[in-house]
């Protein structure tokens, strides 16, 4: 494993990171010492590479764990944002919880040191696998999407003698006003319950041998800019919870769901804090917890990627084109959502900017980072620097074209480490014969 100490200041290389009600334990400083920081990592790892900044979470998670005011709360960070190992453990030891959506996922919140009761375990689709280990780990909440999942619950926590704790995911047919490929609170996606559907559902539950009703869990989308969307979601599940307490089902958590959006182009979105405060006053006469799954909050503003310029054509009454080493298989952001994210290049050359695609390596069309981008010069050779893709971008990376995963590095105030080294082409065609 690689270890750099580092002679620059600490600092955040991300300088539009809110900090709310609690101060960042690094500041930004000099661009010239987090580009000296960036270059050094990137001549000691390789291209391209992902760099996350530990203060830039901790700063996260600490704005929304204050926001609760003393509030009951748990904040189940979401594993699917980033589930790296070292980034996980961070989250664990800043007292988070744990939010899982595979098995896989809920292994790694084990190893990172989170008790099966804190974490819940959701999924449209759970395997038969999937429901008998969740439930014989007696896991926080398994997050229920269907009558027959209740009903395969049920039978697995019988078969294994114990109640599994449950919560019933219900869907609030409510527009999160997001990416319809990240938006799952209507009527017409596939996720959770209806909600008029929940009551009878609850009782279902509550009768159940095998079946311990815990929690009401929404969650509408990703990427939410507004308020609105997720303040009427959460008064649509305490309302539920007050329906239920008065047929005496009582809950004990009502979970909120992720979602919350960040600045990807300076635009403004919610505030963290007012996000939390909207939860709890929506809730606070229900008395119940209130649970959140933030994802890309915690660990989105976190993260770049660090990438070289392999080469910059034009032809005339064509575009300019800067080709960099990392694609669509690093990066799938762009590609499937179309999403915006600030690049820049490392160092800055003098002359004027011009209008480029950002491209990648990847024979697909759609490998572009950023298209008609104004952007200052840059040759082959000149490193360029993705920001905000701590969230979801080396957890959804892969290996098309034979293209090992990258390694990833972690800074933790004036130090860095290498959190997951380079894939070596052997380790990626290690599970093959010829
Ligand atoms: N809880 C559940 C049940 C979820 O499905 C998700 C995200 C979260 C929590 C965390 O949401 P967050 O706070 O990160 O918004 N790949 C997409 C995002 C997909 C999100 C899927 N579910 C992207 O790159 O934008």
């Amino acid at each position: 494993m690689a270890n750099g100490r580092l002679r620059v200041a600490p600092e955040s290389y991300h300088p539009t990171i809110e900090s709310g009600d609690v101060a960042p334990t690094a500041s930004s400083t000099a661009p010239h010492a987090r580009a000296a920081r960036l270059q050094d990592i990137a001549s000691a790892v390789g291209t391209p590479c992902y760099v996350y900044d530990a203060a830039v979470i901790r700063a996260a998670y600490a704005t929304l764990d204050a926001a609760f005011g003393g509030y009951p709360h748990a904040i189940h960070y979401a594993l699917k944002a980033n589930s790296s190992l070292a980034i996980v453990r961070l989250l664990q030891a800043l007292g988070s919880q744990a939010d899982a959506n595979s098995l896989g996922e809920v292994d790694v919140a084990l190893r990172c040191g989170f008790r099966p009761d804190q974490i819940v375990f959701t999924g449209v689709g759970k395997s038969a696998a999937e429901i008998d280990r969740a439930v014989s780990l007696g896991l926080l909440a398994i997050n229920v999407e269907s009558p027959g999942e209740l009903d395969r619950i049920d039978q697995r926590a019988v078969a294994q003698g114990v109640r599994a704790r449950v919560a019933l995911r219900v869907n609030p047919d409510i527009d999160a006003k997001s990416h319809p490929h990240i938006s799952t609170g209507l009527r017409s996606n596939k996720f959770g319950v209806p909600i008029d559907e929940a009551p009878a559902l609850f009782r279902e539950m509550a009768a159940r041998r095998g079946l311990q009703p815990v929690g009401a869990h929404v969650h509408i989308g990703s990427q939410i800019t507004t308020l609105d969307p997720l303040r009427q979601a959460a008064e649509a599940v305490v309302a539920l919870a007050h329906a239920l307490a008065d047929e005496g089902i009582a809950l004990q958590h009502l979970d909120m769901g992720g979602g919350l959006g960040i600045s990807y182009d300076g635009s403004p979105v919610v505030d963290p804090s007012e996000y939390v405060r909207t939860l709890v006053a929506a809730t606070r006469n229900s008395g119940l917890q209130v649970a959140i799954e933030p994802g890309r909050v915690l660990v989105g503003p976190a993260g770049v990627l660090v990438t070289t310029v392999v080469d910059v054509k034009q032809f005339p009454g064509a575009k300019r084109f800067v080709v960099v080493d990392a694609g669509m298989t690093e990066l799938m952001r762009p590609a499937l959502y179309n999403a915006y994210h600030r690049i820049e290049p490392l160092a800055r050359r003098d002359g004027d900017e011009s209008v480029v695609d950002i491209v990648g390596p990847i024979c697909e069309s759609t490998d572009a980072y950023a298209r008609d981008r104004a952007f200052p010069p840059v040759a082959v050779g000149d490193l360029v620097v993705v920001h905000d893709v701590g969230a979801y971008g080396a957890a959804m990376a892969h290996t098309y074209l034979r293209r090992p995963l990258a390694p990833e590095v972690l800074i933790d105030g004036d130090e860095w480490r290498l959190i997951r080294r380079r894939q070596t082409l052997d380790e990626l065609l290690a599970l093959e014969t010829e």
